[in-house]
């Protein structure tokens, strides 16, 4: 073999050797760390959550949603938030059904009415899936925990608001979410109880909304023509209150008629600004969402929750709406 033959070879085995070890280096990298970015992300979380809510796009249902969200994001729960479009039983049922079938670690629902919903989360829970109950409880199914108002309390509140404010004289329609719905069944009995003892108030009728905003305009109007006598409503779900103003509004009569409502979103502030709106019963939704999303990980963890957390319920009038905006911004100076 010639001088040059030998140099030749020995730079082919060492251009042999480097690529072999770039190849096994390379190799290697691939194999163990630079895995595709969705496995990484699938591994991020702990838990997979669902939250069903009565209305996809309502807005009370919104806030119960970013309460839930504030607490997966704290505590690493991949939260999916599902339901009908338009409040329907059905769907809502399908929902849960189909998330229990998908085995997620937890589900996060309201027990809308006892028929539908008790045999229903007897049936998750015995698969081993936890459900807690959020805004509307079914106390005698085997959900693990509920979180939400005491709706028997809040219409309670509501009556004893009314009597004050009107001093005991008036002829009251009731427009109500739905007559089947374990919350508003409960929040129209508390206020029936507030007000039974009272001689001059008077339950003219009660009205179902389908908590459709449509529905509650129409049924407004329709008890104003029904019942002249009626100088009083009383909305039981977030968005009555707000289509009652609108129809007393539309015809100026703000005046001669009281309006007791539900809710604190923005629309029903501004009526309360207006003067139009008298009185809401104040809810919790975000603290309900955070709330059930933090039990159901105790709960998963194997630490105990009390079975029923009570969020906290009061009366807003004009006064301490303005006082809380301007405690908020006295906060913020
Ligand atoms: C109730 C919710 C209901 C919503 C309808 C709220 O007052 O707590 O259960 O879905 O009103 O707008």
């Amino acid at each position: 073999m010639g001088r040059f033959s030998i140099i030749a070879y020995t730079f082919g085995i060492l251009f042999f050797l480097v690529s072999c070890s770039f190849a096994i280096f390379y190799g290697y990298k691939v194999m163990t760390h630079e895995l595709p970015v969705e496995a990484n992300t699938a591994d991020k979380y702990q838990y997979h959550f669902i939250l069903v809510p009565e209305e996809l796009d309502n807005e009370y249902w919104r806030l119960v949603e970013k309460g839930a969200r504030a607490a997966a994001k704290e505590y690493g729960v991949l939260l999916e938030y599902v339901g009908p479009k338009q409040a329907n039983i059905e769907e809502h049922v399908k929902t849960i059904e189909m998330s229990a079938a998908s085995k997620v670690d937890g589900i996060i629902t309201q027990g809308l009415s006892d028929e539908q919903f008790t045999p229903l989360i007897n049936q998750v829970v015995a698969k081993g899936i936890p459900v807690i109950t959020v805004d509307t409880d079914a106390s005698n199914s085997n959900r693990l925990a509920y979180i939400g108002t005491d709706n028997y309390y809040s219409g309670f509140l509501a009556g004893k608001a009314l009597i004050k404010d009107t001093k005991g004289k008036a002829n009251v329609a009731i427009i109500t979410g739905s007559f089947y719905a374990n919350h508003m069944q409960q929040r129209v009995k508390g206020f029936q109880d507030a007000v039974k003892q009272e001689e001059g108030i008077k339950v003219v009728t009660i009205v179902e909304s389908e908590i459709s905003r449509v529905k509650a305009a129409e049924k407004t109007n329709q008890i104003l023509q029904d019942y002249p006598g009626v100088n009083a409503f009383y909305g039981t779900s977030a968005l009555d209150g707000i289509e009652i103003a609108q129809v007393i509004e539309k015809y100026k009569r703000q005046d001669q008629i009281y309006i007791i409502g539900f809710d604190t979103l923005p629309e029903t502030l501004e009526y309360i600004r207006k003067g139009t709106i008298k009185a809401t019963v104040v809810q919790e939704p975000f603290q309900m969402g955070y709330g059930a999303v933090k039990m159901l990980i105790d709960l998963t963890e194997g630490r105990q929750v009390p079975p029923i957390v009570h969020t906290n319920t009061q009366i807003m009038r004009l006064a301490d709406l303005q006082k809380m905006e301007r405690d908020r911004l006295e906060e913020n100076q």
